[in-house]
């Protein structure tokens, strides 16, 4: 289920990854094109691999660090890209924020690979 959950949610990163590069392509300003890029790579991309290796791997999604990693990216990412757009607008208080959001998306996806590395076979062949 993780595994779909996370396809879900990294195909509405698409969308908004997007709409953000058409807006950018529309306006000629390109300030945000940062934003644009992570939520694309991390929203998109990497949400997406990431669940397809759960749904390949039913022992990698059994597992409860797959909670943990959907967790975290998801907590992260926001935190990561809002405060990413808030900073490059001017507010350069929020540059604690990207730190603490950028390093919440790393752990998450330390312990990905943490949890390919113990439970990344396929299961016995029923
Ligand atoms: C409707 C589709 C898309 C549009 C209209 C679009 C538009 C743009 C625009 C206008 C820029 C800024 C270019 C510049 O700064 O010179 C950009 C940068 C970028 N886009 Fe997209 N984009 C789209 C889809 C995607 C997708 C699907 C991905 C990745 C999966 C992606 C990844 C990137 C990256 C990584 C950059 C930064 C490139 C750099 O700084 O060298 N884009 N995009
Ligand atoms: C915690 C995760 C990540 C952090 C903290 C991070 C941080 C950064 C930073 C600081 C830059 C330079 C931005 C600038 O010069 O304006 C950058 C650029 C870039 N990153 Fe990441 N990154 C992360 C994950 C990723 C991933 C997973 C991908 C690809 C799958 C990626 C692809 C890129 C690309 C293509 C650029 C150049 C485009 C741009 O300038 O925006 N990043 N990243």
């Amino acid at each position: 289920m993780i595994g779909i959950w996370m396809l879900r949610i990294s195909a509405v990163y698409m969308v908004i990854g997007l709409v953000l590069g058409l807006a950018m392509g529309i306006s000629g300003d390109f300030l945000l094109s940062s934003v644009h890029a992570h939520l694309s790579l991390l929203g998109w991309t990497t949400m997406s691999i990431t669940g397809f290796v759960y749904v390949l791997f039913p022992a990698c999604c059994r597992s409860r660090l797959a909670a943990l990693h959907c967790w975290g990216h998801n907590i992260g990412l926001p935190v990561m890209m809002a405060s990413l757009t808030l900073y490059t607008l001017g507010h350069k208080s929020a540059e604690k924020a990207i730190g603490a959001g950028s390093t919440i998306v790393l752990l998450s996806l330390l312990v990905f690979t943490a949890n390919l590395f113990l439970n990344g076979r396929t299961d016995p062949p029923q």
